[in-house]
């Protein structure tokens, strides 16, 4: 962390993650509060690197993503995790953002919760305040909901909590990256922004008529899958994984304007992981894009490998990692 009389500068880095009990609904839009708790890993390849500049010599707060100036009215997000910090700091200061991702944005990688976790540790920390990993949690999660879990690594559990202001609504780690030494495929198939926000869907999946269904099954999906990870059931993992992640995509599909998610390949790539989990450890889930994320046992990974690129499908071979920190 830098500071002369007038600035204040702090850089850091976070990891996506992705849930195989999804966050999809909110019980409250402003402070991102969900509607149940969501249980996901870390990635490690996956990695934004955010510098924060807190200073009195610009007019407005500014994010500039891989150098490009995101427009003023599309930065309400990161502009709450600084009225946070400023009133903790009894400060006017503007904040300038420049991030950078390893990999593209909005298109279903997960790069919000990387890009606000990376945001609010190096915005807190160029501030200098010296927040625990659960008030970052907290302070991430209005940046963009799963956020929350991109402040720790490994397996993260991020609690819905019940209170109002959101204060109890934070995640945890509950396993390491070590606790299961499986590999990750990401299957990139498209790099095209995503045609609805996560936000927006999540409102329109409340007028589905599959919606109350949805939430009975989605209520009991984070005890079911941090259950299979803690006891390394890879059977059970699979089971959870892909039910959940079919009925985020069955649901946004029954919207009364559906939304298919879907590229051509994303089928492909489910197809032959479905058949394939079957017979040997491996499994895969889908966030609110077309890429697919793959999981598998050391022992079924060459398989596995040679299996996707047989599909001719670009990827990134990876692990579970994860986890914020200031690194200048
Ligand atoms: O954090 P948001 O608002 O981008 O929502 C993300 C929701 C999913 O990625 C689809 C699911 C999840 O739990 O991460």
């Amino acid at each position: 962390m830098n500071s002369t009389q007038h600035m204040h500068t702090a850089t850091a880095i976070a990891h996506a993650n992705i849930a195989i009990a999804k966050y999809w609904g909110k019980r409250d839009e402003q402070l991102n509060l969900p509607l149940f708790d969501s249980v996901a890993f870390g990635i490690n390849e996956l990695v934004t690197q955010t510098t924060a500049t807190w200073t009195d010599e610009a007019s407005e707060d500014a994010l500039f993503i891989d150098g490009w100036h995101v427009p003023p009215q599309r930065i309400e997000r990161m502009q709450r995790m600084m009225d946070i910090v400023r009133a903790r700091k009894g400060w006017t200061k503007k904040c300038l953002l420049h991030s950078h991702n390893a990999f593209a944005h909005s298109s279903g990688l997960a790069s919000s919760a990387s890009g606000a976790a990376a945001a609010a540790s190096a915005m807190s920390g160029a501030a200098g305040l010296d927040l625990s990993p659960t008030e970052l949690s907290v302070l991430a999660r209005h940046g963009s909901g799963s956020a929350a879990r991109s402040i720790h690594a490994g397996w993260t559990r991020w609690h819905a909590g019940t209170s109002p202001d959101g204060s109890d609504s934070y995640a945890v780690q509950f396993a390491p990256p070590d606790h299961w030494p499986l590999d990750v495929f990401v299957v990139q198939l498209s790099t095209a922004r995503k045609p609805v926000s996560s936000t927006e869907c999540m409102k329109q999946c409340e007028l589905s008529p599959f919606w109350q269904t949805y939430c009975a099954e989605a209520s009991a999906a984070a005890d079911i899958a941090q259950k299979a990870v803690m006891d390394r059931n890879f059977a059970s993992l699979t089971a959870a994984a892909h039910h959940n992640a079919m009925m985020l995509h069955a649901l946004v599909m029954s919207c009364p304007q559906p939304v298919c998610y879907f590229e051509p390949q994303t089928i492909a790539v489910i197809q032959k992981i479905f058949r394939m989990s079957t017979a040997i450890p491996v499994c895969c889930t889908i966030d609110a894009g077309p890429n697919v994320v793959v999981l598998c046992e050391e022992i079924a990974c060459p398989f596995v490998k040679n299996e996707i690129m047989a599909l001719d499908v670009p990827f990134i071979q990876t692990t579970i990692g994860g986890g914020a920190k200031i690194t200048a």
